[in-house]
This record gives structure tokens, C-alpha cells and sequence, in this order.
């Protein structure tokens, strides 16, 4: 199993609004899964592929903007579920374009099958890629996609 160093690479993911009360809200769409037990599951695989993981919540757009703005240079690679935030935000779409690392959006639920203000993500131009409707199982296919992108050679499978 690999660990992680001081020279491990670095990932931020970042869950936007209202994904704190996961595994409470409407678990019929976005599961039983706490936003704790996503991270911490994201903190062990991460370890596996040997890759040093931060994470951050935030129910204000602004609050997000800065994070993403504070990882230019800092990380390799992002996740990002900006929840609500996807259809309307352009100020996150524009602050993830600056970014010259892999970037990965998810969401729990699969946009496209419900209410059409949910078709669209400002986000979906700017991103790597976009993984949808796999529920938490989402986030560690996102890391380990980042990690196939960031480190090849060490990837699980
Ligand atoms: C979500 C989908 C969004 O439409 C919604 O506003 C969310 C969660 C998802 O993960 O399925 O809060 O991003």
C-alpha cells in the first residue's frame, strides 16, 4: 500500500452548498452517505494511490471562488461538487478555468434525468471531466481518475 509524503501530489475537493447535511437530505436522490464518511473514504483511497488529500465545504459561492483561487499552484488536481452552484455560477466556473491542473466534477445524482434547470452546468466547459449519478461510489472514481491522469504508474487498477 502506498503512503503519502511531503512530496505526495495534492488533491482539494470541494463540496458546495448544502452538501453538509448529506445522508439526511432527501436520501431518495443523494443517498445515506454522510459528507464525513465520503471524505474519510476519499482520505484512504487517496492514501492508496499515494496522494495527499484536502477537503473543504462551503454554502457561499464566495467562500468557494477564494478556495479555488488559493489552490492555483498549491494542488494537482481537483474535485469539485458545487451542488447548486453548477447551474448559476459562473464566478466558479471562472475561477476553475484559471486552473491549469486536472479538474473533475461530480455529482451524486444524475442531473440530466431531473427538472431541466439541472441540464445545465456552468461548470461542464471548463472541467477534465464529469462523473454523474453513481452516488458516493462518484468520488472515488474521480480520484482514482485523477490519479490515473496525475501518476499512471501507481493507479489500483
Ligand atoms: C448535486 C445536484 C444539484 O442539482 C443539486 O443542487 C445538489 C447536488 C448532486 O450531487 O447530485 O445540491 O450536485
Amino acid at each position: 500500500m502506498s503512503q503519502t509524503s511531503q512530496s505526495s501530489p495534492r488533491i482539494l475537493v470541494i463540496h458546495g452548498p448544502n452538501l453538509n447535511l448529506l445522508g439526511r437530505r432527501e436520501p431518495e436522490i443523494y443517498g445515506r452517505t454522510t459528507l464525513d464518511e465520503i471524505n474519510s473514504r476519499l482520505t484512504t483511497l487517496g492514501a492508496q494511490l499515494g496522494l495527499a488529500l484536502d477537503t473543504f465545504q462551503s454554502n457561499h459561492e464566495g467562500a468557494i471562488v477564494d478556495r479555488i483561487q488559493q489552490a492555483a499552484g498549491v494542488y494537482d488536481g481537483l474535485i469539485i461538487n458545487a451542488a447548486a452552484f453548477t447551474h448559476t455560477s459562473i464566478a466558479i466556473r471562472d475561477a476553475l478555468a484559471m486552473l491549469k491542473v486536472p479538474v473533475i466534477e461530480v455529482h451524486l445524482s444524475n442531473i440530466h434525468r431531473r427538472e431541466p434547470f439541472r441540464h445545465t452546468s456552468m461548470t461542464a466547459g471548463v472541467v477534465t471531466g464529469q462523473i454523474l449519478g453513481l452516488g458516493a461510489a462518484g468520488y472515488a472514481l474521480a480520484l482514482q481518475g485523477l490519479a490515473e491522469m496525475i501518476r499512471p504508474a501507481v493507479t489500483l487498477v
